[in-house]
């Protein structure tokens, strides 16, 4: 599953410039029993398997480099991922990620090993992996030199709490629908407070959440007049 994701994009280039490490480690390497056992059922009686704790404790004591190197389960009851958290893991070193399946994972892991606990959103997937793969995707854009410019990061949606503005390219018009005319104004000026107001709309419009706690600045505040004047006509 794994070397599907990481062998295209920008973790593999990034992986291949030695910007990252990804290791993919496989839990029953760390069972001592002839059957590799790492799940059990789970005790009190109920439906399903859940992880039993000693491959997962053995696998992380092997892979740590540090003990200061955060260890993450994934799960659903986890921190939700977020940009802020997918900037702070960047800053690590090293991150260790755990992926769960089945019905669970023995608590002693997350009490006593597991930093935290790390969910990508309000679902249930069959399994951590493909959590762990976006937390990796979405964590790899925060290292200097994996993403082009830096500063292309930093201007991306979330990190400045709205979404993205809109953007076009070629051609100029594609079946009668038109690029908006402000954009060959060669105002540049203009064109950002246009950027910035578009993105407003479009973050009140869709995730107004996103709003309730960000002052806004005031090249912010003038591309919003237009839509709280709108709408205190209505
Ligand atoms: N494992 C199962 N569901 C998950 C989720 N939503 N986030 C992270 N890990 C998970």
């Amino acid at each position: 599953m794994f070397e599907a994701v990481f062998s295209g994009g920008v973790v593999k280039r990034a992986i291949e410039k030695g910007s990252i490490e990804v290791h993919v480690h496989d839990l029953r390497d760390f069972t001592t029993d002839k059957h590799r056992q790492v799940d059990d059922r789970p005790y009190g009686g109920e439906e399903g398997m859940v992880f039993k704790p000693e491959p997962i404790f053995a696998a992380v004591e092997h892979v740590r480099r540090s003990p200061l190197t955060p260890v993450y389960l994934l799960s659903p009851q986890g921190r939700k991922l977020d940009s802020r958290l997918a900037e702070e893991l960047a800053g690590h070193s090293q991150v260790v990620l755990i992926c769960g399946r089945y019905e669970g994972v023995d608590e002693r892991v997350s009490e006593n090993l597991a930093a935290d606990e790390i969910s990508i959103g309000d679902y249930v997937l069959t399994g951590g992996e493909l959590a762990a793969m976006v937390v990796v995707d979405a964590a790899v854009r925060f290292v200097p030199g994996v993403v082009g410019k830096e500063e292309s990061v930093r201007h991306d949606s979330f990190i400045e709490g709205r979404l993205d503005y809109p953007q076009y390219t070629r051609p100029r018009d594609f079946r009668g629908m038109k690029v908006p005319q402000v954009l060959f104004s060669g105002d540049h000026k203009k064109i950002e407070t246009w950027r910035q107001k578009k993105a407003l709309e479009k973050t009140r419009q869709r995730r107004p959440d996103l709003l309730e706690h960000r002052p806004l600045s005031p090249e912010e505040k003038k591309g919003l007049d237009p839509i709280q004047e709108e709408r205190k006509r209505r």
